[in-house]
């Protein structure tokens, strides 16, 4: 699933590669193609993308799912959350300048060699902090932030969380012990060592979860974060955790039904809020596992594994050429 790139933009060119989509389908219609440079207006940067992260949602914006809600406007740009460096900066952008590393969000823009952003939605990248890593940051870093807020874990009480090996579920996961709660976490087995080496207590997922998480709870469960869907929060109720307490991102029958919170990247789009997570990951105080990372031109096969929804972490495209990123250190 390798697709031919058309010759490469570079830095000085009027041209950038990106991908596109001119129809619903699945990971067959995404194509790399060559699109004009975005140029700065005022207020705004044009940032030469490094790293840019794959996410679920993106599978169901492109297979026409959400087409009521979010249509694709033909031909659609795909991906959110990214990093790299500033190429340019529009008048009136003060505190950026040309070659500053950055992360941020570009709405269905970022798998593209340039993307043209408002200058106050860019958060320095930390120095140090992996491009692959940093890309995640602003999707599912900020989703796990807003998941984990809304909950308000505090210290001594115990959190499930689901698919705590997944892209949001682990950040998730670390900020709920980093409040200092207990937290258990779903998983299959072959997550189930790394997520015991972050200090969470894995807990198989399936048949028989609601009895699994009793025993490893004894004393009950007090909160919980669904980034996985059915039927984890009504698992949660189950358990007797409240509504209040509990939010999931993938399951909106839960949050019809029962009221449980669906906090999302939405509550915590803010740059500031992007600094603060980059932060903790450059200390080495919070972990994002990258699963698998692939070239521009594999971005069909991306999709392809971003599919089978088992991972550990993150997958991310490589937009920069190998070449390019071994220009700009991290
Ligand atoms: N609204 C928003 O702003 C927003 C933003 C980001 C994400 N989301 C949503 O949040 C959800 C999570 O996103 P994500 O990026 O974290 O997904 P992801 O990384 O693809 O999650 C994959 C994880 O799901 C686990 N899993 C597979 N089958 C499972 C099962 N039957 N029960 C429990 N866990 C299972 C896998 O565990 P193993 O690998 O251990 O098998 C894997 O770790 C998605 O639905 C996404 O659309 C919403």
């Amino acid at each position: 699933m390798q697709i031919a790139v058309l010759e490469a933009g570079g830095v000085g060119s009027g041209v950038g590669r990106a991908v596109r989509f001119t129809r619903y389908g699945g990971p067959e219609v995404l194509q790399v193609v060559q699109v004009p440079r975005p140029e700065a207006q005022p207020g705004t940067v044009v940032v030469e993308v490094v790293s840019a992260a794959v996410n679920p949602g993106e599978i169901g914006i492109r297979e026409g799912v959400f087409a009521d809600r979010w249509p694709a406007s033909f031909p659609e740009g795909q991906g959110n959350d990214f990093s790299g460096v500033v190429a340019e900066v529009g008048p009136g952008v003060g505190r950026l300048g040309v070659g500053q590393a950055v992360l941020g969000f570009a709405p269905r823009a970022a798998q593209a060699q340039f993307v043209r952003v408002p200058a106050d939605r860019l958060a320095v990248k930390p120095a140090g902090l992996g491009w692959d890593e940093a890309a995640a940051v602003a999707g599912a870093g900020a989703t796990a932030w807003a998941a984990v807020a809304v909950v308000d874990p505090r210290p001594g009480e115990t959190v499930l969380v689901s698919a705590a090996a997944g892209g949001v579920g682990v950040v998730a996961a670390q900020l709920a012990l980093l409040r200092g709660a207990r937290v258990i976490g779903t998983a299959g087995e072959g997550n189930a060592g790394f997520l015991a080496g972050l200090g969470v207590v894995p807990v198989r997922y399936g048949p028989g979860l609601l009895e699994r998480v009793r025993a490893a709870a004894p004393d009950g469960v007090d909160a919980c974060v669904d980034t996985f869907g059915p039927p984890n929060a009504e698992v949660a109720l189950a358990l007797g955790v409240p509504a209040e307490r509990i939010n999931t991102t993938a399951d909106g029958r839960a949050v019809q039904r029962h009221g449980v919170h669906h906090d999302a990247q939405e509550q915590a789009d803010d740059p500031e809020i992007w600094r603060q997570l980059a932060q903790l990951v450059a200390d080495g105080r919070l972990q994002v596992p990258i699963t698998a990372t692939y070239p521009l031109a594999a971005v069909q096969r991306a999709y392809h594994d971003l599919a089978t929804r088992h991972v550990r972490g993150k997958r991310v495209l490589h937009i920069a050429s190998p070449a390019r990123r071994a220009e700009l250190a991290p």
